[in-house]
């Protein structure tokens, strides 16, 4: 099995039950023309969020890690009319591109996207105090994951879900003596998320266009329940 079937699966897929659209289109080759990195979500990927979110009744999404817009048009299409999404963008020149894309898109009105290190852009969230996220994708450096989960916590409510993309790399994440600073870091998100007493939480393998990854799933527990 190899990643030309996983390719040709995520085609029979885009041609039956899972369709791109002209926005779609558009924003992913502005992206290849600006030269943007190919790493955006595969397109079931962004269809699954987008369905993620909107099975959770999303209003506030937060997405960590931008690019030119792509997995932020899917997420940003869950939302209601009065809904609102916060996107974080260190490079200048990838919040440009998704800048005009979400504008080809239509969603510019209910996106905002703001720029820099996203250490310091949610620790500003956070100082804000502004209500909680009803959804939240991270899916920056992958270094960055710990910090990033800790303030995702920190802007969540009972209920919040929580998706970090990446987290498979390859297989790479079942090995202990991996010497990739990512993997690490990955491997110390997931510690954290197990000994979160705040946290359900379960990773899910991928296979498609995009190689062999995955997605880590959280969801912020409600004590009032009995599970
Ligand atoms: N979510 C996008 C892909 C994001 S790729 C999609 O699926 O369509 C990761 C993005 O995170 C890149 O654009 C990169 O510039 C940005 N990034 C990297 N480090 C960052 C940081 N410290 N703060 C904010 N953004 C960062
Ligand atoms: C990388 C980042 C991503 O968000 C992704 O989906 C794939 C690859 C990367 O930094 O290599
Ligand atoms: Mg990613």
């Amino acid at each position: 099995m190899s990643k030309e079937t996983w390719t040709a699966v995520d085609t029979y897929l885009a041609a039956t039950i899972a369709p791109s659209d002209d926005a779609l289109d558009a924003a992913l080759e502005a992206s290849a023309r600006a030269g943007l990195p190919a790493i955006h979500v595969s397109p079931p990927q962004g269809r699954f969020l987008m369905l993620l979110a909107r099975a959770c009744g999303a209003r506030r999404i937060l997405e960590i890690g931008t690019l030119g817009a792509y997995s932020t048009i899917w997420l940003a299409r869950a939302l209601p009319r009065e809904g609102r999404l916060v996107t974080l963008e260190s490079e200048p020149r990838h919040a440009e591109v998704a800048r005009s894309n979400l504008v080809r898109a239509g969603l510019d009105a209910i996106v905002e996207i703001r720029l820099g290190r996203a250490a310091e852009t949610l620790a500003a969230l956070v100082q804000a105090g502004g209500a909680p996220f009803d959804f939240i994708f991270i899916d920056a450096d992958k270094v960055g994951y710990p910090e990033y989960l800790r303030r995702a916590l920190e802007l969540s409510r009972p209920g919040t879900v929580i998706v970090a993309d990446n987290v498979v790399r390859n297989g790479a994440v079942a090995d202990p003596a991996s010497t990739d600073a990512s993997v690490q870091a990955v491997r110390r998100m997931n510690e954290i998320i197990a000994a979160e007493r705040r946290l359900d939480a379960t990773v899910l393998q991928t296979v498609g266009s995009k190689g062999y990854d995955g997605f880590a799933m959280m969801i912020v527990r409600d004590d009032s329940g009995i599970a």
